[in-house]
């Protein structure tokens, strides 16, 4: 894509307000490396709400339906985050360990899908251990195993135990 700047005005809502046969035409004209590049260029697709908030903030809630694009948002933003070498132990707490796996880690939008996948983490589902190239870590926990997160000085064990109340429902993926 070297004709083609970020700076180009080639975002989501400049592509949907494209009648669909002009679309097609563009994202046919694209080689398939180029349209890789821009199926995965977040800066470009991230609606404003799945943008990180401005300001100085420790917690940032994505409270949305189904499909809103949280668990996308997320794995974009722990992406940008070890990019940027602003992380480098990371944990990913999910409701169960299944969710943990099979939504944030290996789902359609999990960390396994986002990104250059040359730059993408290596996975032992066994440790729960993602590893990026630059040596940033992430481990999945979940309140499956609420006791595990007391090796993460981060994360209250206590926090973990959703099952018993009616956070269970809201979860993280
Ligand atoms: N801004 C966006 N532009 C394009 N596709 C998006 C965007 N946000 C999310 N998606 C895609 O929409 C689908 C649903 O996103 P997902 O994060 O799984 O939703 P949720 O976790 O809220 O149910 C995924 O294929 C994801 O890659
Ligand atoms: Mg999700």
């Amino acid at each position: 894509m070297t004709a083609k700047t970020p700076d180009a005005p080639w975002h989501a809502s400049w592509l949907a307000s494209l009648p669909k046969t002009t679309q097609d035409e563009f994202l046919g004209n694209l080689t398939p490396a180029e349209l890789e590049v821009y199926l995965g260029w977040w800066k470009k697709w991230a609606r404003p709400a799945q943008r990180p908030p401005i300001g100085d903030w420790r917690i940032w809630l994505l409270l949305a339906g189904r499909g809103f694009g949280k668990t996308r948002t997320g794995a974009e933003y722990v992406r940008a985050m070890v990019g940027m070498r602003n992380a480098r132990r990371i944990a990913l707490v999910a409701p169960t360990a299944s969710d943990a796996r099979g939504v944030m880690v290996e789902g359609e939008s999990g960390l396994l899908s986002v990104g250059p996948p040359g730059e993408r983490p290596d996975y032992e589902p066994s440790k729960h251990l993602l590893t990026w190239s630059n040596g940033a870590i992430a481990t999945t926990y979940s309140a499956d195993e609420p006791d595990a997160c007391a090796a993460h000085s981060t994360i209250s064990p206590g926090a973990m135990n959703w099952r018993r109340g009616a956070t269970r429902r809201l979860g993280t993926c």
